[in-house]
This record gives structure tokens, sequence and C-alpha cells, in this order.
């Protein structure tokens, strides 16, 4: 079985750049659906959902050519099947990012229920409301989702019951060709919904108010292939951050905006950690004890819930007590029992984690129980004392491109290792 050791209390310092997004990449790759030719995407994260969604788009017809590991040269002009296997949507629930993209080439798209994940039943139901909006009509049929447009898509008002990213974004995808305007009104705001819209208007799209609750899509005849970056990736971007808040060490952050991290920086400062913005970078370190401070996710730009994991280890060592609490996913604490056996002390109530700070952690063996959650437990061995040994970490490799080498790089004691099965 493939583990991360790591031995704690080692000083770690030092600079990092982070990749493209990969919630903005594995989108940008389901649009060249709709612009048939070669786009070519660069700053992408050589991740393993990235090669999924890979896996994805070849299973329709489309062609990719790997440049280098960071760039794709993506082309869709042979795609001539719409249909999404289990296997593949089982894999990665963002292979639903096709919806929308099948719906506006196709007029029609077959695509497997997604399974839920270990953080929640991530349904997708403002997916289907929104898109019956635009005159999609939907069947379940043996776990598939069959869509189809009979009388093809025509612009509509849709407003989200929540600010859904994966909503906002099929909706967004599927009315490009529409006829007429569609509105999106509560629209998520994240920057990878902005980045997505200006891929898609150096198409040829016309998508105005990303970044707003209010986004308008006026429907065109086509796109054009082209050549576009992903965004830096704000959340590897938080989580390096947070290594600085943690061991108090200046951890320097290049590759993205730290205005797409507005508030956690803000919180961060709150909490007792200094902060040094720079336009494509920031610095992170602590001289003083942490601060308890109270914690909400909310949707952009409310505190991101995939930043909750890394600070709930920071908190977990705060002098004093906080409470978090998760609005977005129902299920996403697991890692607080995690942390719990390595000395933390965090009891669960519903959607609220009561943390009371303890002076320090001890290295243990520990499972990563989903992505951030894994990501947070590493960042937890880098200041445990004694040795950790983390288990599932496929799970962080779903995200973190070269984690381990970049944390070996800041000087932490970290290596991957091969350990016999039977031991748990
Ligand atoms: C995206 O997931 C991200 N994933 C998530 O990142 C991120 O946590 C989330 O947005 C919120 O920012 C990708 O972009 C691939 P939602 P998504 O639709 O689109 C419920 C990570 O760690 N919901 O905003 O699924 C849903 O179950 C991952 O990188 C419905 O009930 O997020 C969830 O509880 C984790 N019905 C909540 O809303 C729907 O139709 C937020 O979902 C849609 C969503």
């Amino acid at each position: 079985m493939e583990v991360i050791q790591i031995e704690g209390g080692h000083r770690v310092a030092g600079e990092v750049s982070v990749e493209g997004a990969k919630n903005s990449a594995l989108k940008l790759m389901a649009a060249t659906i709709m612009a048939p030719g070669t786009t070519t995407l660069t700053n992408v994260p050589n991740i393993s959902d990235v090669h999924v969604m890979g896996k994805v788009l070849k299973n329709i017809g489309a062609r990719i050519d790997v440049v280098n590991e960071h760039e794709l040269r993506i082309d869709t002009a042979g795609v001539d099947s719409w249909e999404t296997p289990y296997h593949l949507v089982a894999q990665m629930r963002a292979s639903t990012a096709v919806l929308g993209p099948l719906l506006s080439r196709f007029g029609r798209a077959i695509v497997a229920m997604p399974g839920g994940c270990n953080i929640g039943a991530r349904s997708i139901d403002m997916h289907i409301l929104g898109l019956e909006a635009l005159g999609v009509e939907f069947e379940v049929r043996h776990g598939n989702i069959h869509a189809s447009a009979p009388h093809g898509l025509t612009g509509a008002t849709v407003t989200l019951n929540f600010a859904s990213v994966g909503a906002t974004e099929n909706l967004m995808m599927a009315s490009v060709f529409a006829r007429g305007v569609t509105t999106i009104d509560n629209a998520a705001r994240e920057p990878e919904i902005v980045d997505l819209a200006n891929m898609l208007n150096e198409m040829g799209a016309k998508v105005s108010g990303a970044g707003s609750p209010v986004i308008e899509i006026e429907g065109v005849s086509e796109l054009r292939p082209v050549e576009h970056r992903v965004v830096g990736d704000r959340i590897e971007a938080g989580t390096f951050l947070a290594v600085g808040a943690l061991t108090g060490e200046p951890v320097t952050v290049r590759g993205f905006a730290p205005l797409h991290l507005g508030l956690v920086l803000k919180k961060y400062e709150q909490m007792g950690i200094s902060i040094e913005r720079g336009t494509d970078w920031c610095r992170a370190w602590r001289d003083r004890p942490l601060v308890p401070t109270d914690i909400q996710t909310l949707p952009f730009p409310g505190f991101p819930t995939d930043m909750q994991a890394q600070t709930m280890v920071l908190l977990a060592l705060a002098k004093g007590s906080c409470v978090i609490t998760e609005n977005i996913f129902e299920n996403r604490f697991m890692l607080a029992s995690e942390l719990t056996r390595m000395g933390a002390d965090i009891s669960i109530e519903g959607h609220h984690a009561i943390v009371h700070g303890v002076d320090g952690l001890s290295g243990t063996q520990v499972k990563s129980p989903d992505l951030r959650g894994g990501a947070a437990l590493v960042l937890a061995g880098l200041v445990s004392d004694g040795i950790t040994t983390f288990s599932d970490i496929h799970h962080i490799d779903r995200g973190y491109e070269g984690f381990v080498e970049k944390l070996a790089s800041l000087g932490a004691r970290i290596r991957r290792a091969e350990i016999p099965d039977d031991q748990d």
C-alpha cells in the first residue's frame, strides 16, 4: 500500500508555485466540446482528475495531444458520441460538466447519475431544473440521465435555489447556442466561473456578468477553438499558505491571485497570521499564538469550503475555542476524527465543529478521508511530534500535483513509501 510518511517538527519555509486550478481546468476541458477543432489549454495541473476528464473526452471521440505535463491540445472535431459511462462518472463526479456542452453540440446527452462521494450526496437537481427551463427533457433509466432538447434550447431566466458552482457552469455552457438570452440569477461567483466565461467569450460566446450573482448569456451560432491559460489554483495556494501559518516560518506562494482568497486571508490575519499580498503571489508567516476565530463556509466571496479542513488544523492548535460551520456540504468534517487521533480536541454537532485548541499534536497512522481533508492532515503531520503515516493518499493526488515534492522543497521531512497492506 502506498503511504506518505512525515517526521514532524522540522523547519518548513521557502517558496512554491501553484498549478492551474483543478476546478477550472476540468470545465474548460469539457467546454472544448462546443468548439470543434483544436483548443490548447496551458497551465493545466498534472493531476488524476484531469487524466479522468481526458478519458471522458476521448470516450466521446476527442483526441488529446499532451504537449507537456501542463499543456493539452484537445481536438474535438471528431466528437461523435454524447454518452459518458458510469465507470468514468463514478471515478469523478465532475464528469457531469459535459452535460451542458453535449446538449449545446448535439441537443442530447446521456450521463451516468453521479454517485455521492464521501463529503455528501452531491445531487444535481439544480442542474436538471435549470436545464429543463431551457427546454431540455430528462429521463433517468438504469442509473443514466437521458437528456434531450427535441425543440432545441431556448434562452430563459433561471433562478438557482443555491449558488451552485456546477449548476452555474452547466447552465452557462448549455446556453451558448440557445435561441435568445439566458439569465442565471443567484449564480455562483467563484473565480473558476469567471475563467470559464472568459474562455467561452474568447471562443466567440456572449457571456456577461460572470463573477456577479447575475450572468447573462446571449446565444450565438458557433464557437471557435482557442488557446487559453487556466487560472491559478487558489485552493492549492491556500493550502501552502496554511503551511506558513501553521509552522510560523514564511512560505511564499506564486502563480495565483490573492484576490481570489480575499476572505481566507482576512480571517488568517484575524487568527494572528501575517500576510503579505502581491498581484500574483502571497506570503504567510506567524510570530504569535494562533487566535481562535469562528468560520462559516459560504459560496464565493464567502469562506471557501475547500479551505475548511486546512483551517481546522490551524484552529485545532489555537489558544482557545471556536466553531467551524460547514454550510456547503453535509459531511465535510471527517478529518476531525483523524485529527482527534493526533491529539486534537474537536466535537461535531451537525454542521458545526466545536474546536478546543490544544498545545500540540502527535504523530500516528491516519487515513485521508477526502481530497482537502487528506491535504489538511499532511499539514498537521508537519507540526506533530514523531512520525505520521497517511494512507488512502490517492485522494490527495486527485487535486494536488507534486504535493510531497513541493512540501519537501520547503524543508519538510516527507516521503512516499510502500508498506505491506496488512500493516494498518
Ligand atoms: C465544486 O463542486 C467544486 N468541484 C468543489 O470542490 C467545491 O467544494 C464546490 O464547487 C463549492 O465551491 C469542482 O469544481 C470539480 P456545488 P460542485 O454545485 O460544483 C449541493 C474540491 O475539493 N447541490 O456548488 O459540486 C451539493 O451537493 C471540490 O476541489 C445540490 O444539492 O459544488 C453541495 O452540497 C470538493 N444540487 C452544494 O450544493 C445541485 O444541483 C454545493 O455544490 C448542485 C449542488
